[in-house]
């Protein structure tokens, strides 16, 4: 995924979604119940739009629609986001998702003699609080603008990473969990980016006995435990690799690491770690221990493990997918169906200064669902006056079925409607 981590404060109005409500909820199951206050007509708006979701419920509390997407500046969730919320692709055995938490889970209860605990259905509403200070992510970080992140009101977020389940599994006395969730990060389209993924975490707390009985110092201790963890981990997903290990920044770790393995002739960014910063175990009320802390995202792994080329197939129906996996099969090679064949748009339009691809492609997705399949910058230049034009090649395809012409006309006429009157662009 992009970015290891990659404002506006208005009114803050009450709902269901309170901040102390939301405080005490830990799961998050999607309720099969229809009991929604909104029309059909509202939920299918345009007709290849995925079905938004029905109601979902949070400890007994119903979250509709009108709790998470709203028309106030201070929230950019859209309705195409609110209907992945509750899906939980990671918690379905036949899933590639699901098959690869299970190995993951499987290689964690046998080397650590089930000692770690595992959390896979925390709420993803959480507040900005626990997505961003609690890990300790600089007030100036790029990962919480509105550009990157999908914010409820000022104070609430879809987690943009299940690092933001950390502190509270410590303050709560876990010292070995591992947190699996779907997170959510406004981003560009392509085949490997959608703005819903799924991440696990893990974390490893030590006392000062295991670090001082091997004559090492906390630090190095907890690093090299880590490294050998992970390196098993790796070699009990993709066999007898060839590793790395690459120096890498996070505002939650120091030291902190990259693992790459080398698979197909190329070097893999597998997963995010390192030696979790004092601070954080400080506040959790750990002040004598060291701990580790990874965090992998599995649509990259599975990509890579399943030989699935678009990230878009994860979220497909079709039975042409879904009947190529089974529970417990880590090994099997996803069998492409027949290709329909793209059709590109071009559109090119005088940037402003606010303009953002990210808002782009929100745009494009809010029209096309997952009939978008590439947004690609083809030409950028600045005339004498200063302008900057932008042209951008839209590919639309379905994974099942043809489109036609008319449907995908409609398609790029609603686009360019919306790109002029949402992001004050000038079309050329
Ligand atoms: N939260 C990071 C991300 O989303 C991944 C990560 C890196 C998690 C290092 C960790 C860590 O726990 O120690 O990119």
């Amino acid at each position: 995924m992009a970015v290891p981590l990659a404002q506006t404060t208005l009114l803050f109005r009450t709902s269901l979604l309170s901040r102390n409500a939301l405080r005490s909820f830990t799961t998050c199951i999607p309720s099969s119940s229809s009991s929604s206050s909104y029309s059909s007509s509202e939920l299918h708006r345009k007709k290849w739009r995925q079905p938004v979701a029905s109601v979902l419920e949070f400890g007994g509390v119903k979250i509709g629609r009108e709790d998470v997407v709203r028309d106030d500046p201070t929230n950019n969730v859209p309705d195409s986001i609110f209907s992945r919320l509750g899906m939980q692709l990671h918690r379905r055995d036949q899933h590639p998702i699901g098959i690869l938490k299970n190995a993951i889970y499987e290689y964690f209860d046998t080397s650590y003699s089930n000692t770690f605990d595992k959390f896979d259905n925390l709420c993803p509403i959480v507040s900005v609080k626990q997505n961003f200070d609690d890990v300790l992510v600089p007030a100036d970080h790029v990962s919480r603008s509105y550009n990157d992140t999908y914010y409820i009101d000022s104070q609430t977020v879809l987690r943009c990473h299940t690092s933001a389940h950390q502190a509270e599994l410590l303050r709560k006395g876990h010292t070995h969990f591992l947190v699996t969730g779907d997170v959510y990060r406004r981003d560009s389209i392509d085949s490997t980016h959608y703005p819903v993924f799924h991440q696990m975490e893990g974390v490893r707390v030590f006392q000062p006995d295991e670090w001082e009985a091997s004559g090492m110092d906390a630090t190095s201790y907890a690093a090299e435990d880590l490294k050998k963890c992970l390196e098993g981990l790796a070699r009990h997903l993709f066999g007898a690799v060839e590793m790395r290990w690459i120096d890498a920044y996070f505002p939650f770790t120091n030291p902190s690491f990259e693992l790459e393995i080398y698979f197909k002739e190329k070097w893999l960014e597998v997963l995010g770690c390192g030696v979790m910063e004092q601070e954080i175990l400080k506040r959790a009320g750990r002040v004598n221990n060291v701990a580790w802390a990874f965090g992998l995202g599995l649509e990259r792994l599975a990509m890579v493990l399943f030989d699935i080329p678009d990230i878009r197939l994860f979220w497909s129906n079709d039975e042409r997918f879904t009947s190529q996996f089974s529970k417990g099969q880590l090994g099997i090679k996803f069998k492409p169906f027949s290709k329909y064949p793209p059709c590109y748009k071009d559109m090119s339009f005088w940037i402003n200064e606010s303009f953002t691809e990210n808002n782009l492609c929100e745009i494009v997705r809010g029209v096309a669902g997952d009939l978008a399949e590439e947004v690609l910058l083809i030409d950028n230049f600045t005339n004498k006056k200063g302008m900057t034009s932008h042209c951008y090649r839209i590919a639309y395809r379905s994974m099942e079925r043809s489109l036609t012409d008319e449907e995908i006309n409609e398609l790029q006429w609603n686009v360019r409607d919306q790109v002029q009157s949402k992001l004050n662009v000038v079309l050329r």
